[in-house]
């Protein structure tokens, strides 16, 4: 499981994220969301290790990030907002370079299977740096998959997918879930947060404003349960002037 607990990060004289905590539980998909600017991907990256948070702590299957990085990064799968494939690997040297890293060469009997889904099979002898975004993205994806990790996070992984594409990943992120791993997956695509997470955490200015189950916001808003949660995240974090 993922436990983020009273995480800040400060860039200079701005409060990127301001003592948020929450948790992924196993065998949950939890949707991480807010407006453009939010904190969202400062908040993953913080996880991935990749910035060092101002305060606040971050635990990965129990391991501190700070205490214990080599455990916790072992415990994390993470598909960045923008990936970047290494241009000179192939798109199967990639996930052997993966395979290797974490020790689980014996994963790479699932790769055709995982390339196959996401339409590189036919890719698996290019280059990174020939491939489209799209591809670039399902690398990514790919790489994420072909290792044994108990928490995935996934910045904006819809973005940029064909509608093939976008239905295999959200397919493997439930079978993921049903063996119980705990997946974070930050997104602006509501209909699809709405039927693909089990809970949502909705950021503000990198503050917590709502987080809870769909079902649980509209009781909270005194919504009908015709209402969306794009109408409850619309209400949620309108901008209200001389606020
Ligand atoms: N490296 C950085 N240096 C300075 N400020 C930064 C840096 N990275 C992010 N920020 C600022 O932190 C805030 C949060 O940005 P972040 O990228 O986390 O937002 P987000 O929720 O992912 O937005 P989006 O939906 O546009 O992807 C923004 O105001 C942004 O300008
Ligand atoms: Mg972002």
């Amino acid at each position: 499981m993922l436990q983020v607990l009273n995480l800040s990060k400060r860039f200079g004289g701005m409060l990127a994220v301001d003592d948020l905590s929450f948790t992924v539980n196993a065998g949950e998909i939890v949707g991480l969301l807010g407006p453009n600017g939010a904190g969202k991907t400062t908040t993953i990256r913080c996880v991935a290790s990749l910035l060092q948070p101002t305060s606040g702590n971050i635990l990965l299957n129990g391991h501190d990030v700070s205490d214990d990085p080599v455990a916790a990064k072992r415990a994390l799968a993470f598909v960045p907002e923008v990936p970047n494939p290494y241009e000179m690997l192939t798109v199967m040297e990639h996930l052997r370079f993966v395979a290797a890293a974490y020790g689980m060469e014996e994963e790479l009997v699932h790769a055709e299977e995982i390339l196959t889904r996401l339409d590189l099979w036919e890719k698996k002898n290019d280059l990174g740096a020939s491939l489209s975004k799209g591809m670039r993205q399902k690398l990514a994806c790919a790489c994420a998959f072909i290792h044994r990790a108990q928490v995935f996070c996934f910045d904006e992984p819809l973005i940029g997918l064909d509608p093939k594409g976008m239905r295999e990943l959200k397919g493997m992120m439930m079978e993921r879930r049903a063996q119980g791993n705990a997946m974070l997956v930050s997104t602006h695509m509501l209909d699809t947060a709405e039927r693909l997470c089990d809970r949502v955490v909705i950021l503000k200015r990198g503050k917590l404003i709502a987080e809870g189950t769909v079902a649980e916001l509209k009781e909270r808003l005194q919504s009908s349960s015709d209402v969306s949660l794009e109408d409850m995240f619309l209400e949620l974090t309108e901008e209200i002037p001389g606020s």
